[in-house]
Protein backbone atom coordinates (compact mmCIF):
# COMPACT_ATOMS: atom_id res chain seq x y z
CA UNK A 1 0.00 0.00 0.00
CA UNK A 2 1.10 3.28 -0.95
CA UNK A 3 0.71 5.91 1.92
CA UNK A 4 0.80 8.70 -0.70
CA UNK A 5 -0.93 10.30 -3.79
CA UNK A 6 -0.13 12.65 -6.10
CA UNK A 7 -2.09 14.09 -9.12
CA UNK A 8 -2.38 16.91 -11.11
CA UNK A 9 -5.36 18.06 -8.14
CA UNK A 10 -4.90 16.47 -5.55
CA UNK A 11 -1.37 15.47 -3.50
CA UNK A 12 -1.42 13.92 -0.38
CA UNK A 13 0.82 12.11 2.45
CA UNK A 14 4.53 11.90 2.79
CA UNK A 15 5.86 11.71 -0.47
CA UNK A 16 8.39 8.66 -1.71
CA UNK A 17 10.11 10.91 -4.31
CA UNK A 18 12.26 7.60 -5.29
CA UNK A 19 8.94 5.64 -5.41
CA UNK A 20 7.21 8.37 -7.37
CA UNK A 21 9.96 8.26 -10.19
CA UNK A 22 9.07 3.93 -10.38
CA UNK A 23 5.42 4.69 -10.16
CA UNK A 24 5.61 7.04 -12.74
CA UNK A 25 8.10 5.71 -15.17
CA UNK A 26 10.25 9.24 -15.25
CA UNK A 27 14.35 9.03 -14.87
CA UNK A 28 16.18 10.44 -11.97
CA UNK A 29 18.40 13.58 -12.81
CA UNK A 30 21.82 12.52 -11.70
CA UNK A 31 24.82 14.08 -11.56
CA UNK A 32 25.98 13.41 -15.13
CA UNK A 33 23.14 15.54 -16.73
CA UNK A 34 24.11 18.09 -13.64
CA UNK A 35 27.43 18.25 -14.81
CA UNK A 36 26.29 18.48 -19.03
CA UNK A 37 23.78 21.63 -17.82
CA UNK A 38 26.98 23.08 -16.06
CA UNK A 39 29.39 22.64 -18.87
CA UNK A 40 26.69 24.14 -21.25
CA UNK A 41 25.95 27.26 -19.15
CA UNK A 42 28.78 27.83 -16.73
CA UNK A 43 26.33 27.61 -14.04
CA UNK A 44 23.66 25.66 -12.20
CA UNK A 45 20.76 26.58 -10.45
CA UNK A 46 20.65 25.66 -6.69
CA UNK A 47 17.45 24.20 -7.52
CA UNK A 48 19.09 22.29 -9.62
CA UNK A 49 22.20 21.44 -7.78
CA UNK A 50 20.29 20.36 -4.84
CA UNK A 51 18.47 18.13 -7.21
CA UNK A 52 14.85 19.82 -6.19
CA UNK A 53 14.52 19.37 -9.93
CA UNK A 54 14.77 15.32 -9.28
CA UNK A 55 13.44 13.77 -12.15
CA UNK A 56 13.17 14.44 -16.21
CA UNK A 57 11.27 13.22 -19.28
CA UNK A 58 14.20 13.26 -22.05
CA UNK A 59 15.66 16.32 -20.51
CA UNK A 60 18.76 14.76 -21.37
CA UNK A 61 17.34 14.54 -25.59
CA UNK A 62 16.64 18.50 -24.89
CA UNK A 63 20.55 19.12 -23.95
CA UNK A 64 21.80 16.92 -27.04
CA UNK A 65 19.68 19.23 -28.98
CA UNK A 66 21.13 22.34 -27.47
CA UNK A 67 24.37 21.01 -28.09
CA UNK A 68 23.95 20.37 -31.66
CA UNK A 69 22.79 24.20 -32.15
CA UNK A 70 19.35 23.83 -31.95
CA UNK A 71 16.83 25.59 -29.74
CA UNK A 72 14.60 24.52 -27.75
CA UNK A 73 11.30 26.39 -26.02
CA UNK A 74 10.25 26.61 -22.26
CA UNK A 75 6.20 25.69 -21.50
CA UNK A 76 4.54 26.07 -18.12
CA UNK A 77 1.40 26.93 -16.62
CA UNK A 78 -0.93 27.69 -13.47
CA UNK A 79 -4.15 26.76 -12.29
CA UNK A 80 -5.74 30.56 -11.32
CA UNK A 81 -7.73 28.95 -8.22
CA UNK A 82 -6.47 31.92 -6.02
CA UNK A 83 -3.66 33.83 -5.09
CA UNK A 84 0.18 32.72 -5.55
CA UNK A 85 1.90 30.50 -3.02
CA UNK A 86 5.72 29.84 -2.74
CA UNK A 87 5.23 26.55 -4.00
CA UNK A 88 4.07 27.73 -7.23
CA UNK A 89 6.92 30.48 -7.98
CA UNK A 90 9.25 27.47 -7.20
CA UNK A 91 8.91 26.13 -10.50
CA UNK A 92 8.72 29.80 -12.34
CA UNK A 93 11.98 30.54 -10.71
CA UNK A 94 13.81 27.47 -12.19
CA UNK A 95 11.71 28.24 -15.54
CA UNK A 96 13.31 31.86 -15.54
CA UNK A 97 16.74 30.52 -14.75
CA UNK A 98 16.31 27.96 -17.98
CA UNK A 99 15.22 31.26 -19.70
CA UNK A 100 18.34 33.21 -19.12
CA UNK A 101 21.13 30.20 -19.01
CA UNK A 102 19.48 28.80 -22.45
CA UNK A 103 18.35 31.97 -24.12
CA UNK A 104 14.58 30.10 -24.86
CA UNK A 105 11.16 31.57 -25.90
CA UNK A 106 8.59 30.82 -22.96
CA UNK A 107 5.16 29.96 -23.17
CA UNK A 108 3.03 30.26 -20.60
CA UNK A 109 -0.40 29.03 -19.57
CA UNK A 110 -2.67 30.17 -17.17
CA UNK A 111 -5.29 27.54 -17.00
CA UNK A 112 -8.76 29.62 -16.13
CA UNK A 113 -10.93 26.94 -18.02
CA UNK A 114 -9.18 24.23 -16.14
CA UNK A 115 -9.51 25.72 -12.43
CA UNK A 116 -13.43 26.91 -13.24
CA UNK A 117 -14.53 23.13 -13.77
CA UNK A 118 -12.47 21.92 -11.06
CA UNK A 119 -13.67 23.92 -8.28
CA UNK A 120 -17.16 23.97 -7.08
CA UNK A 121 -16.38 27.32 -5.35
CA UNK A 122 -14.81 29.23 -8.36
CA UNK A 123 -16.93 31.56 -10.95
CA UNK A 124 -15.48 31.76 -14.47
CA UNK A 125 -15.00 35.91 -13.02
CA UNK A 126 -12.96 34.58 -10.00
CA UNK A 127 -10.51 32.44 -11.91
CA UNK A 128 -10.58 35.59 -14.60
CA UNK A 129 -9.38 37.60 -12.15
CA UNK A 130 -6.88 35.22 -10.38
CA UNK A 131 -5.44 35.11 -14.33
CA UNK A 132 -4.85 38.21 -13.90
CA UNK A 133 -3.30 38.38 -10.31
CA UNK A 134 -1.06 35.34 -11.15
CA UNK A 135 0.49 36.79 -14.32
CA UNK A 136 1.67 40.13 -12.30
CA UNK A 137 3.63 37.40 -9.78
CA UNK A 138 4.91 35.61 -13.19
CA UNK A 139 6.09 39.59 -14.74
CA UNK A 140 7.67 40.03 -11.29
CA UNK A 141 9.88 37.13 -11.15
CA UNK A 142 11.77 38.57 -14.74
CA UNK A 143 11.11 37.27 -17.58
CA UNK A 144 12.28 38.35 -20.76
CA UNK A 145 9.85 40.41 -22.43
CA UNK A 146 10.85 40.00 -25.69
CA UNK A 147 10.73 35.92 -25.65
CA UNK A 148 7.77 35.29 -23.08
CA UNK A 149 3.88 34.82 -23.98
CA UNK A 150 1.22 34.84 -21.31
CA UNK A 151 -2.14 33.57 -22.50
CA UNK A 152 -5.35 32.37 -20.67
CA UNK A 153 -7.34 29.69 -22.09
CA UNK A 154 -10.09 31.47 -22.30
CA UNK A 155 -8.76 34.54 -23.62
CA UNK A 156 -6.45 32.04 -26.19
CA UNK A 157 -9.42 29.70 -26.88
CA UNK A 158 -10.02 30.43 -30.43
CA UNK A 159 -6.10 30.26 -31.49
CA UNK A 160 -5.68 26.90 -28.94
CA UNK A 161 -9.26 24.85 -29.61
CA UNK A 162 -8.45 23.60 -32.92
CA UNK A 163 -5.70 22.18 -31.41
CA UNK A 164 -6.78 20.91 -28.62
CA UNK A 165 -9.35 19.04 -30.95
CA UNK A 166 -6.82 17.54 -32.64
CA UNK A 167 -5.58 15.79 -29.47
CA UNK A 168 -9.20 15.19 -27.89
CA UNK A 169 -9.46 13.23 -31.03
CA UNK A 170 -6.63 10.67 -29.89
CA UNK A 171 -7.45 10.42 -26.28
CA UNK A 172 -10.19 7.79 -25.48
CA UNK A 173 -12.14 8.04 -21.87
CA UNK A 174 -10.75 5.16 -20.66
CA UNK A 175 -7.20 6.07 -21.13
CA UNK A 176 -8.16 9.42 -19.37
CA UNK A 177 -9.67 7.15 -16.30
CA UNK A 178 -6.60 5.56 -16.39
CA UNK A 179 -4.28 8.64 -16.25
CA UNK A 180 -6.19 10.70 -13.88
CA UNK A 181 -8.74 7.90 -12.13
CA UNK A 182 -12.04 9.84 -13.32
CA UNK A 183 -14.83 7.94 -12.85
CA UNK A 184 -18.83 8.58 -13.96
CA UNK A 185 -19.42 11.38 -11.53
CA UNK A 186 -16.19 13.59 -13.17
CA UNK A 187 -17.44 16.36 -15.24
CA UNK A 188 -16.88 16.23 -18.95
CA UNK A 189 -14.98 19.61 -18.39
CA UNK A 190 -12.33 17.82 -16.91
CA UNK A 191 -12.68 14.99 -18.78
CA UNK A 192 -12.02 17.69 -21.96
CA UNK A 193 -9.59 20.01 -20.18
CA UNK A 194 -6.43 17.78 -20.67
CA UNK A 195 -6.14 18.77 -24.52
CA UNK A 196 -5.59 22.25 -23.57
CA UNK A 197 -3.22 21.36 -21.16
CA UNK A 198 -1.32 19.45 -24.25
CA UNK A 199 -1.90 22.49 -26.89
CA UNK A 200 0.88 24.58 -25.56
CA UNK A 201 3.91 22.08 -25.79
CA UNK A 202 2.54 22.49 -29.91
CA UNK A 203 2.50 26.38 -29.91
CA UNK A 204 5.78 27.17 -30.36
CA UNK A 205 6.04 24.83 -33.25
CA UNK A 206 2.77 25.73 -34.73
CA UNK A 207 3.54 29.64 -34.74
CA UNK A 208 7.18 28.88 -36.01
CA UNK A 209 5.83 26.75 -38.35
CA UNK A 210 9.22 24.14 -37.94
CA UNK A 211 9.29 21.47 -35.03
CA UNK A 212 10.65 23.05 -31.85
CA UNK A 213 11.47 20.59 -29.28
CA UNK A 214 9.62 21.70 -25.83
CA UNK A 215 10.69 21.70 -22.22
CA UNK A 216 8.21 21.91 -19.53
CA UNK A 217 9.59 22.62 -15.71
CA UNK A 218 6.83 21.91 -13.50
CA UNK A 219 6.56 19.82 -9.93
CA UNK A 220 5.99 16.44 -10.87
CA UNK A 221 2.26 16.63 -10.31
CA UNK A 222 1.68 17.60 -13.95
CA UNK A 223 3.41 15.01 -15.56
CA UNK A 224 -0.15 12.75 -15.74
CA UNK A 225 -1.25 15.73 -18.10
CA UNK A 226 2.36 15.32 -19.96
CA UNK A 227 2.01 11.57 -20.11
CA UNK A 228 -1.07 11.76 -22.24
CA UNK A 229 0.51 14.57 -23.97
CA UNK A 230 3.25 12.70 -25.22
CA UNK A 231 1.40 9.98 -26.28
CA UNK A 232 -0.12 11.91 -29.05
CA UNK A 233 2.64 14.71 -30.05
CA UNK A 234 4.46 12.13 -32.49
CA UNK A 235 0.82 11.55 -33.92
CA UNK A 236 0.42 14.82 -34.64
CA UNK A 237 3.56 15.81 -36.43
CA UNK A 238 5.72 17.12 -33.13
CA UNK A 239 8.25 16.18 -31.01
CA UNK A 240 7.02 14.86 -27.56
CA UNK A 241 7.81 17.68 -25.07
CA UNK A 242 10.26 16.59 -22.62
CA UNK A 243 10.04 17.57 -18.77
CA UNK A 244 12.04 18.64 -15.85
CA UNK A 245 10.21 18.33 -12.37
CA UNK A 246 10.48 19.14 -8.80
CA UNK A 247 9.52 17.73 -5.33
CA UNK A 248 6.85 19.75 -3.63
CA UNK A 249 7.45 22.92 -1.22
CA UNK A 250 5.84 21.49 1.91
CA UNK A 251 2.94 22.91 3.95
CA UNK A 252 4.21 24.84 6.57
CA UNK A 253 2.20 22.86 9.07
CA UNK A 254 3.56 19.88 8.58
CA UNK A 255 4.64 16.61 6.56
CA UNK A 256 1.41 15.36 6.22
CA UNK A 257 -0.55 18.62 5.81
CA UNK A 258 -0.82 19.79 2.22
CA UNK A 259 -0.14 23.24 1.11
CA UNK A 260 -3.21 25.29 0.20
CA UNK A 261 -4.76 28.12 -0.54
CA UNK A 262 -7.74 27.26 1.77
CA UNK A 263 -5.43 26.95 4.24
CA UNK A 264 -3.88 30.17 5.17
CA UNK A 265 -1.40 29.47 7.31
CA UNK A 266 -0.33 26.19 5.35
CA UNK A 267 1.63 28.86 2.63
CA UNK A 268 2.99 32.08 2.59
CA UNK A 269 1.33 34.04 -0.72
CA UNK A 270 3.01 36.33 -2.58
CA UNK A 271 0.37 39.08 -1.46
CA UNK A 272 1.10 38.79 2.48
CA UNK A 273 2.22 41.54 4.37
CA UNK A 274 5.21 41.18 6.53
CA UNK A 275 3.59 40.55 9.45
CA UNK A 276 1.33 38.07 7.93
CA UNK A 277 4.60 36.17 6.25
CA UNK A 278 6.23 36.09 10.12
CA UNK A 279 3.85 35.08 11.58
CA UNK A 280 3.28 31.99 9.93
CA UNK A 281 6.59 31.49 10.11
CA UNK A 282 6.81 31.95 13.72
CA UNK A 283 4.33 28.90 13.91
CA UNK A 284 5.40 26.77 11.62
CA UNK A 285 6.20 23.00 12.29
CA UNK A 286 9.78 22.27 13.11
CA UNK A 287 11.69 19.36 13.98
CA UNK A 288 12.69 21.00 17.00
CA UNK A 289 12.11 18.80 20.98
CA UNK A 290 8.97 20.08 23.14
CA UNK A 291 11.14 21.78 25.66
CA UNK A 292 14.71 24.29 25.05
CA UNK A 293 16.83 22.13 27.79
CA UNK A 294 15.72 18.95 26.01
CA UNK A 295 16.52 20.39 22.45
CA UNK A 296 19.70 21.52 24.23
CA UNK A 297 20.69 17.83 25.27
CA UNK A 298 19.01 15.88 22.22
CA UNK A 299 19.05 18.36 19.25
CA UNK A 300 16.42 18.77 16.47
CA UNK A 301 15.55 16.63 13.78
CA UNK A 302 16.24 19.01 10.29
CA UNK A 303 14.55 16.33 7.72
CA UNK A 304 10.87 16.94 9.57
CA UNK A 305 11.61 20.43 10.14
CA UNK A 306 9.62 22.73 7.13
CA UNK A 307 12.19 25.79 8.28
CA UNK A 308 14.85 23.91 7.17
CA UNK A 309 12.91 22.71 4.28
CA UNK A 310 11.95 26.56 3.47
CA UNK A 311 15.79 27.04 3.52
CA UNK A 312 16.85 24.23 1.91
CA UNK A 313 14.76 24.16 -0.79
CA UNK A 314 14.64 28.05 -1.97
CA UNK A 315 16.00 30.79 0.74
CA UNK A 316 19.67 29.43 1.65
CA UNK A 317 21.70 29.11 -1.68
CA UNK A 318 24.76 29.19 0.41
CA UNK A 319 25.72 25.19 1.28
CA UNK A 320 28.14 26.24 3.78
CA UNK A 321 25.58 28.15 5.67
CA UNK A 322 23.03 25.24 5.60
CA UNK A 323 25.15 22.92 6.65
CA UNK A 324 26.22 25.24 9.51
CA UNK A 325 22.30 25.96 10.64
CA UNK A 326 22.05 21.56 10.47
CA UNK A 327 24.96 20.94 12.33
CA UNK A 328 23.92 23.54 15.00
CA UNK A 329 20.22 22.44 14.83
CA UNK A 330 21.63 18.76 15.54
CA UNK A 331 23.72 19.50 18.09
CA UNK A 332 21.28 21.04 20.15
CA UNK A 333 23.31 24.38 20.13
CA UNK A 334 20.68 26.24 18.00
CA UNK A 335 16.71 26.86 18.95
CA UNK A 336 14.19 26.81 16.71
CA UNK A 337 13.11 30.86 17.78
CA UNK A 338 16.49 32.14 16.00
CA UNK A 339 16.07 29.83 12.69
CA UNK A 340 11.98 30.91 11.80
CA UNK A 341 13.17 34.15 12.81
CA UNK A 342 16.51 33.53 10.25
CA UNK A 343 13.80 32.01 7.35
CA UNK A 344 11.53 35.21 8.28
CA UNK A 345 13.86 37.92 6.96
CA UNK A 346 14.90 36.30 4.07
CA UNK A 347 11.31 35.63 3.29
CA UNK A 348 9.94 39.42 4.29
CA UNK A 349 12.98 40.82 2.12
CA UNK A 350 11.94 38.59 -1.14
CA UNK A 351 8.09 39.67 -0.43
CA UNK A 352 8.83 43.67 0.01
CA UNK A 353 11.30 43.17 -3.63
CA UNK A 354 8.91 40.95 -4.86
CA UNK A 355 5.79 42.94 -3.90
CA UNK A 356 7.45 45.91 -5.60
CA UNK A 357 8.16 44.29 -8.98
CA UNK A 358 4.49 43.25 -9.04
CA UNK A 359 2.83 46.45 -8.38
CA UNK A 360 4.84 47.80 -11.39
CA UNK A 361 3.77 44.44 -13.64
CA UNK A 362 0.18 46.04 -13.28
CA UNK A 363 1.69 48.56 -16.22
CA UNK A 364 3.76 45.85 -18.15
CA UNK A 365 0.56 43.24 -18.69
CA UNK A 366 0.41 44.22 -22.35
CA UNK A 367 4.27 43.94 -22.74
CA UNK A 368 3.45 39.65 -22.13
CA UNK A 369 -0.33 38.81 -22.08
CA UNK A 370 -1.41 37.47 -25.55
CA UNK A 371 -5.33 37.10 -26.28
CA UNK A 372 -7.42 35.92 -29.66
P1 LIG B 1 -0.93 24.79 -10.34
O1 LIG B 1 -1.53 26.13 -10.41
O2 LIG B 1 -1.54 23.79 -9.44
O3 LIG B 1 0.59 24.95 -9.97
C1 LIG B 1 1.45 25.86 -10.66
C2 LIG B 1 2.85 25.27 -10.69
O4 LIG B 1 3.33 25.09 -9.36
C3 LIG B 1 3.67 23.71 -9.14
N1 LIG B 1 3.36 23.48 -7.73
C4 LIG B 1 4.31 23.37 -6.78
N2 LIG B 1 5.65 23.36 -6.88
C5 LIG B 1 6.36 23.21 -5.74
N3 LIG B 1 5.79 23.08 -4.52
C6 LIG B 1 4.46 23.10 -4.37
N4 LIG B 1 3.92 22.96 -3.16
C7 LIG B 1 3.64 23.24 -5.54
N5 LIG B 1 2.31 23.29 -5.78
C8 LIG B 1 2.17 23.45 -7.11
C9 LIG B 1 2.87 22.93 -10.15
O5 LIG B 1 3.49 21.70 -10.47
C10 LIG B 1 2.90 23.88 -11.33
O6 LIG B 1 4.13 23.76 -12.03
N6 LIG B 1 -2.71 22.58 -14.50
C11 LIG B 1 -1.65 23.41 -13.96
C12 LIG B 1 -1.39 24.65 -14.79
C13 LIG B 1 -0.55 24.36 -16.01
C14 LIG B 1 0.81 23.95 -16.02
C15 LIG B 1 1.16 23.80 -17.38
C16 LIG B 1 1.72 23.71 -15.00
C17 LIG B 1 -0.94 24.47 -17.30
N7 LIG B 1 0.08 24.13 -18.16
C18 LIG B 1 2.46 23.44 -17.76
C19 LIG B 1 3.02 23.32 -15.35
C20 LIG B 1 3.36 23.17 -16.72
C21 LIG B 1 -1.96 23.80 -12.54
O7 LIG B 1 -3.09 23.82 -12.10
O8 LIG B 1 -0.84 24.19 -11.82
Amino acid sequence: MTEFKVTPWNVEGDIDYNKLIEQFGTQPIDDKLIDRVKSLTGEVHPLLRRKIFFSHRDFDWILSKYEKGEEFALYTGRGPSGHTHLGHILPWIFTKYLQDAFGCELWFQLTDDEKFVLSPQLSIEDTIKYSYENALDIIALGFDPKKTRIFSDISYAKTMYKHALQVAKKVTFSTAKAVFGFDNSTNIGLIFFTSMQSVPAFLPSIMHKKKIPVLIPSAIDQDPHFRITRDVAEKMGYYKPALIQSMFLPSLEGPNSKMSASKQNSAIFTVDTPKQARKKIMNAFTGGCSTLEEQRVKGGDPTVCTIYQYLYILFEHDDEKLNEIKRRCMSGEEMCGNCKKYLAEKVVTFLKAHQERREAAKDRLDEFMISD
